[in-house]
Formats: C-alpha cells, sequence, structure tokens
C-alpha cells in the first residue's frame, strides 16, 4: 500500500505516530513560515504542514502544489498547536508534519471550484459538472449522496435476504415490456431487421419465475424508459424488484412496510410506526387532488359544488350545474402573505401550468368576512356558508378552481404542492410514507379512444369487480398499491393476473387482440396455462429513494453518471454516431 492511513482516520490517539498519507490537495495556504495544506480523499481531510524543520528540497516541491495535485506525504502525527484545532473535522486535533513529499500526478485547474455549495450559490452550472463528473463526484455532498445510496442499497439487500428472498439477474436485450413509456430498441446483428428491447422493468421475466417456482425473488434492476424527463425522472433507473407467490397484496404491502420502517430507523433514526397509512385512489383524489399526495402537511381540498350551483355567480355556477366541481383549498393564515401580485402569480400558475380557467379567491378579514372581487357576487348568507365549509378564519386565504374534477384536481393539487413549500408548512428533514391502493385499472385515453392500463396489462382486478370489465372498464378497480414518500411515487405494484382466459379477456380490452398478444406475450399467456400460481410484487425507485432519504430535489445528484434533461450524457457525449461500417452490418439506414 502507498499509505498507511486514509485522510479520515488519524486522531490525537495516534500522536507521534510515522504515517504515510495519499490524496487530493483541497485547499494550500503559504502563512511564510509554514505551508499547510488540507489533504482529500473519500474518506476525509487531513491538515499537513510543511514547517521550519521539512527539508528545503521538500519545501520547494511542496510551493508547487495546486489544488488538485496527487501526492504521497510522509510524516509524523502531531497536535495542532492550541488555539488551532478544528472541532468539525474528525481528523481536527491533529496534523501531519510533512518529511517527504512526492507528487503522484499533477492536475490541470479544475474548470469549477470543487468547494463550492449550493448554499454558498457559488456552485457550477449543471451542464458543466456533469461534463466534468469526475471532478463534480469529488465533492463532499456528492460523496457522501452515492454512500448514502450504497448503503441503502445494502440494507434493502439484505432485508430482503433475511425474508429469504433469491436475487435473480433478467436479460437486458429481450421483447418489450410495457410500462407506458417507449422502448429503446437495440438492432440485431445477427437478425437484420429485428431488435431487442431494454426493459422498460423485469416484469414479464419475474412472473415467469413465479411460474418456475422461484417464490420471493428480488433484483436490483436498472430500467430504461424513453419517456418525457423530469426532476425526478430518468431514461435509465435503477428498481428495487420484487415479486412473491401465494400472496394477497396485505402481503406484499406489509413486507414493504417492514423495509420502510427498517431504512428510516437505520438511515434517518425515525421510527415509522406500522403499519403504515392507506387510502384509495378515489379518496386521495377527492382530499388531494393526486394520486401521490404530500401528507407532510393538511390543506385538503373542500369540494363547494352543491353550494356554487345555488349561487348566482355565473362562473361557478354553470360549473356546478354541468357537471363540474367547484373545489378549492384554505391556505390558513396566508392572507397576508399573498398579496394581489401574488394571487396574480398564484393565477397565472393554475392557467400555465394545469389548465386552469382561474382562480377565484377570499381573503378572511379580521370580522370573518369574505374579502375579494367577486364578493359582492354573492349575499351574505352565501359568504357565510362557504366561509364555514371551509372553516375559515381570520387571516385565511381561500383559493378555488371551478373545472373538470380531472382540471381542478391536477390545479388544486400543484397548488397545494406550491404553497406548503412556500409557506414551510412542513420542516426540512420531516418525512411522511404511506400507500395509495385500488387504483382504476384503466384509464381511458382519448387521443387513442382506448382504454390503457393504469399500472401495466398483467394486473389483477378486484374480484368483486371482474364481471364489471366487459360492462363498465372505468369501474373496475386494481389490486394496486403505490408507496408515497413525501408526494412523491416511490414505488407501485400488483396482484397479477395468473388466469390465461382472464389475461387474454384484458388484452383485449386495451385493444391487443389476440394474434397481437400472441406475437408480444405468447410466452407468457403460455406460461400462465402450466401452473402458474398467484402471485404479485412490487418495485421500488431506488433513485427516488434516495433522493428522498437525503432531501434532495434532483434525481441527477443521487446517479453517479445520470442523462441530462434532454437524455444525454455530457461526460461521453452519449448518444452519439455511429461508423458507416457498424450502420451496414445492422441493415440500418439513416434518414436524415
Ligand atoms: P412502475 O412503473 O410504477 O412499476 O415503477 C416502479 C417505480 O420506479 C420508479 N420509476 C422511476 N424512477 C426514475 N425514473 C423513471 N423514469 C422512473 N419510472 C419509474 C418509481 C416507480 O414507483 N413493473 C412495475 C412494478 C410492479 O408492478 O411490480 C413497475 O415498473 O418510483
Ligand atoms: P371573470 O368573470 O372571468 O372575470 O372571472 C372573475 C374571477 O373568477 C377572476 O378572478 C378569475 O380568475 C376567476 N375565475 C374565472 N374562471 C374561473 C374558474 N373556472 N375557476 C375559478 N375561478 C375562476
Amino acid at each position: 500500500m502507498l499509505r498507511t492511513h486514509t485522510c479520515g482516520e488519524l486522531s490525537a490517539d495516534d500522536l507521534n505516530a510515522d504515517v504515510a498519507l495519499c490524496g487530493w490537495v483541497d485547499t494550500y495556504r503559504d502563512h511564510g513560515g509554514g505551508l499547510f495544506i488540507d489533504l482529500r480523499d473519500r474518506f476525509g481531510l487531513t491538515q499537513v504542514v510543511f514547517g521550519p524543520d521539512t527539508a528545503e528540497g521538500v519545501m520547494q516541491l511542496a510551493r508547487k502544489l495546486r489544488a488538485e495535485t496527487v501526492v504521497r506525504i510522509e510524516g509524523r502525527v502531531a497536535r495542532r498547536p492550541e488555539g488551532n484545532e478544528n472541532l468539525k473535522l474528525p481528523t481536527g486535533a491533529i496534523e501531519i508534519r510533512a518529511s517527504t513529499m512526492e507528487i503522484l500526478n499533477q492536475s490541470l485547474t479544475p474548470p469549477f471550484q470543487l468547494d463550492a455549495t449550493e448554499e454558498t450559490g457559488d456552485l457550477a452550472g449543471e451542464d458543466l459538472r456533469l461534463k466534468y463528473r469526475y471532478l463534480d463526484l469529488r465533492r463532499p455532498i456528492m460523496q457522501q449522496t452515492m454512500l448514502l445510496r450504497h448503503r441503502m442499497i445494502k440494507l434493502m439487500r439484505d432485508y430482503f435476504d433475511e425474508h429469504d428472498f433469491i436475487d435473480v439477474e433478467t436479460p437486458v436485450l429481450g421483447r418489450s415490456t410495457p410500462e407506458g413509456a417507449r422502448d429503446y430498441l437495440v438492432p440485431s446483428r445477427v437478425h437484420p431487421g429485428s431488435f431487442y428491447a431494454l426493459p422498460q422493468s423485469p416484469q414479464l421475466y419475474k412472473q415467469i419465475l413465479m411460474v418456475a417456482g422461484y417464490d420471493r425473488y428480488v433484483q436490483v434492476a436498472r430500467c430504461f424508459r424513453d419517456e418525457d424527463l423530469r426532476a425526478d425522472r430518468q431514461p435509465e433507473f435503477t428498481q428495487l424488484d420484487v415479486e412473491m407467490s401465494f400472496v394477497t397484496a396485505d402481503d406484499v404491502i406489509g413486507m414493504i412496510d417492514g423495509l420502510v420502517a427498517k431504512l428510516a430507523k437505520e438511515i434517518l433514526d425515525l421510527d415509522v410506526p406500522l403499519p403504515l397509512p392507506r387510502m384509495t385512489y378515489d379518496e386521495a383524489m377527492e382530499r388531494y387532488g393526486h394520486d401521490a399526495p404530500d401528507l407532510r402537511f393538511e390543506m385538503e381540498i373542500v369540494d363547494v359544488t352543491p353550494w356554487a350551483g345555488k349561487t348566482d355567480f355565473r362562473v361557478f355556477q354553470s360549473v356546478a350545474t354541468s357537471g363540474g366541481r367547484v373545489r378549492g383549498i384554505n391556505a390558513k393564515g396566508a392572507s397576508d402573505r399573498y398579496s394581489r401580485k401574488g394571487i396574480d402569480e398564484l393565477t397565472e400558475y393554475v392557467i400555465q401550468d394545469f389548465g386552469a380557467k382561474g382562480l377565484a379567491w377570499f381573503k378572511v378579514e379580521a370580522s370573518g368576512n369574505l374579502a375579494s372581487p367577486i364578493a359582492k357576487n354573492f349575499q351574505a348568507e352565501e359568504l357565510a356558508e362557504v366561509a364555514s365549509a371551509f372553516a375559515a378564519q381570520p387571516g385565511d386565504l381561500l383559493l378555488l378552481v371551478a373545472d373538470s374534477f380531472e382540471v381542478s384536481s391536477r390545479a388544486l393539487s400543484g397548488l397545494r404542492v406550491r404553497l406548503g413549500r412556500e409557506l414551510e408548512l412542513y420542516k426540512p428533514g420531516q418525512m411522511h410514507f404511506s400507500w395509495v391502493v385500488e387504483f382504476p385499472m384503466f384509464a381511458f385515453d382519448e387521443a387513442e379512444n382506448s382504454w390503457a392500463a393504469m399500472h401495466h396489462p398483467f394486473t389483477a382486478p378486484r374480484t368483486q369487480d371482474i364481471e364489471q370489465l366487459q360492462t363498465d372498464p372505468g369501474a373496475c378497480r386494481a389490486i394496486a398499491y403505490d408507496l408515497v414518500i413525501n408526494g412523491s411515487e416511490a414505488g407501485g405494484g400488483t396482484i397479477r393476473i395468473h388466469d390465461q382466459a382472464l389475461q387474454q379477456q384484458v388484452f383485449e380490452l386495451l385493444g391487443v387482440d389476440e394474434k397481437m398478444a400472441a406475437d408480444r406475450f405468447g410466452f407468457l399467456l403460455e406460461a400462465l396455462q402450466y401452473g402458474a400460481p398467484p402471485h404479485g410484487g412490487i418495485a421500488l425507485g431506488i433513485d427516488r429513494w434516495v433522493m428522498l432519504f437525503s432531501g434532495l430535489e434532483n434525481i441527477r445528484d443521487c446517479i453517479a453518471f445520470p442523462k441530462t434533461q434532454r437524455a444525454s450524457d455530457l461526460m461521453t457525449a452519449a448518444p452519439g454516431d455511429v461508423d458507416s461500417r457498424q450502420l451496414e452490418e445492422l441493415g440500418i439506414k439513416i434518414r436524415r
């Protein structure tokens, strides 16, 4: 070994030891008499002093050091002079009095400051950081996040191992596994004109493993989805993928409850009471306007449609009497927080981002009266009635949207999340875990004029809803469950269809006719006829878990080598051109 210790290891217990350290020059200070560097590796920082006793040759070499030079230093551990200790560092009581030094490698001047942070505001732009990801990954916060990710995955693997799960790898080159996104395709050289699809998830393989009798499967699986990217989505991401045989939804949920409690305890030292709370999809949509509600704070949606229908305010009355909804939220104590201009911004937000037609508002005055430009459209009793529906108190701000159920849900849920953040309705580090269950089986796709699977086409309907598959697909509820952490979908799973005829029926409903089904999923339909056990499972989004457990807001900060919002890797410049020979071999011609 080139070193005797890491840069995070030495303390006052090691006084007078002769040691060798390797690392990067983090900071460099020349104080005339002495030359100080902080030597850094992923374990920490250690102060090294080139002082009056250091040989002149070594001193000269030390003067040539620059940030990020890689060095090896030999020296003796000494106590820092009184008053110079750094209590924030584990190594802060000591320093190394250098006797020799070797420069292992030089470094160009980094294109950005490695000790910059989000807080100090001098952090380089993300594109630059992604291009020089190896430098970005040297930053302590990045190293902490990667370490956290490692620990979380280790805890997950251990947990499932303790519960008799076995880790089975499934192929990356395969047939399309639909999860609602576009596939990434890989052309086959051996079969010109044919393509593999990268898995959107290991869904079909894990079900086949249940048919094969590999009850209790787990895998840390890479998934690929060509979809529009957002702050919490990557084209390539990692799932903790799980499948179990002979189980009900309660069994799968219970298994994941245990995992949540374990990680919350080990990582955050939080005691999470079990079972985690559950709410149906319908309830979540009514009360929060979203299927993954942020339950760190209340601010529930209040429906005042019947009231609105009786008023003479046309905007409300017409929506209420034509099948729409008039709903709102009470931003408690927020009436002073939002000026006219502030409310205009909120209005613009719901119109631009969620397609609402407007935002009606009332400020509750000290007298209890409701003040608003639209107040004149209502009788005094009507205002009193709506105030009471919202349990309004002086200082509150009521915000209402009149629209279809879908638009009012989107707008109010978006508004709710924004207000929660702006009004600081939850504390940094606060966590909320819950389940949303009983999703609809299908959602109607207006553009395609057909039903689409809400989760995926292999999801089982509730037994009591099977009859409705023919008559009223929209009313069918699935045995499906999503894990929600702080308003983010952190996992999703279902009990599967294990009956071939029922699977065929669901395919038909989704517009997959017998021939297409046989072509794309023939192997599954066949396998279901060879003694497929009842089974179900779940997949957790590991990148999102890391993001939520670390309090970061960008999934890219939780992945060592992520892609940009435009799905490129700025460091390797992928995707890139390939040479014409490769294309020819694949039988592919590019149309520019
Ligand atoms: P689903 O599509 O809900 O289910 O995915 C499971 C979880 O994976 C995470 N996730 C993502 N994370 C980052 N970037 C993405 N683009 C992305 N897409 C999804 C989410 C999500 O909850 N086969 C089913 C699971 C099952 O039924 O067992 C599936 O893939 O946290
Ligand atoms: P208008 O009558 O269109 O001038 O609207 C009067 C007020 O009602 C304005 O503050 C609008 O923002 C608001 N408003 C208009 N349409 C809606 C709607 N669909 N839902 C809630 N508020 C609305």
